[in-house]
């Protein structure tokens, strides 16, 4: 099915979305965000897919929120529509999202980012959240998840500036999981999905769900959710299949449930 703002295709275990605004730098607007839901609503549901990976052009990720469509809204219309509430779905998935990231990630297109499990840029990536400037301030997670990745020191000169940072300073303080010479990105992250679509699906998401356990609780209470998650995992096939392999010497085959 065509759609207006997204490329979508999928291959060996993985959807793989490409942001497809170029007139707008691909500026995150509702027919974007309502269609990114839909294909991931749809990579859910498929029993094939096992990694999903977000990307855009080698100019832009995303330079932000669609400041077009949002420049007129007013209060209190924006807290009875939920402006910005359908975004939130992106970070309850349950299957991996792994955020590849060349040019500009700005506002709304690093937060976006942000919300993927782990982001991999390219070397010419910038990330920024640059609302300040336009008088307003970050309104999907940026305050929360950049200061949970890069400290509070780090987070609060970006935020209070707008200044943006390149891909090393990015590496360096947490907030990207690698950097890769821009020819390579879309290579070295559909290497990284297709190794976790591979995986067993269901350790794959109970792996997500540990991770994720992180930001919401005590050290004690993670480490028991983690350990009931073990326990758990050895009603699965899976487990039977991947120790049993590692023990016979051969490659695993996991079931797609
Ligand atoms: N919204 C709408 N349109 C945007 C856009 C955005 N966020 N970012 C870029 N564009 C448009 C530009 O208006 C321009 O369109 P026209 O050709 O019709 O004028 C086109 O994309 C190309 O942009 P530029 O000519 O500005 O390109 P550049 O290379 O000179 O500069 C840039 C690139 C530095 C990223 C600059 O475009 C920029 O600063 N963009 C805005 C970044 C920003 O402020 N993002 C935060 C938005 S607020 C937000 O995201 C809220 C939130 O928390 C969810």
């Amino acid at each position: 099915m065509p759609y207006e703002t997204l490329l979508v295709d999928q291959a060996d275990g993985v959807g793989l979305v490409t942001l497809n605004r170029p007139e707008a730098l691909n500026a995150i607007n509702t027919a974007l965000i309502d269609e990114l839901n839909q294909v991931l609503d749809a990579f859910e549901r498929d029993a094939n897919i096992g990694c999903v990976l977000i990307t855009g052009s080698a100019k832009a990720f995303a330079a932000g929120a669609d400041v077009k469509e949002m420049a007129e809204l007013c209060f209190p219309g924006t807290y009875l529509d939920d402006f910005l509430g359908r975004w939130d779905r992106v970070a309850e998935r349950r299957k991996p999202i792994i955020a590849a990231v060349a040019g500009h990630a700005l506002g709304g297109g690093f937060e976006l980012a942000l919300m993927c499990d782990f982001i991999i840029a390219a070397d010419n990536a910038r990330f920024g959240l640059p609302e300040v400037k336009l008088g307003v301030i970050p309104g999907s997670g940026g305050t929360q998840r950049l200061t949970r990745l890069a400290g509070r020191a780090k987070a609060m000169e970006m935020i209070l500036t707008g200044r943006s940072m390149d891909a090393a300073e990015a590496e360096r303080c947490g907030v990207v999981a690698r950097v890769v010479p821009l020819p390579e990105l879309l290579d070295a992250a559909m290497q990284s999905a297709r190794q976790i679509a591979a995986q067993s699906r269901t350790a794959v998401l109970l792996l997500k769900e540990c991770v994720n356990r992180v930001d919401e609780g005590s050290l004690g209470e993670g480490l028991r959710f983690e350990r009931r998650l073990f326990q758990a995992v050895f009603a699965t096939p899976d487990q039977k299949e991947g120790m049993g392999a590692f023990i016979e010497k051969r490659k695993p085959v996991f079931g797609k449930q």
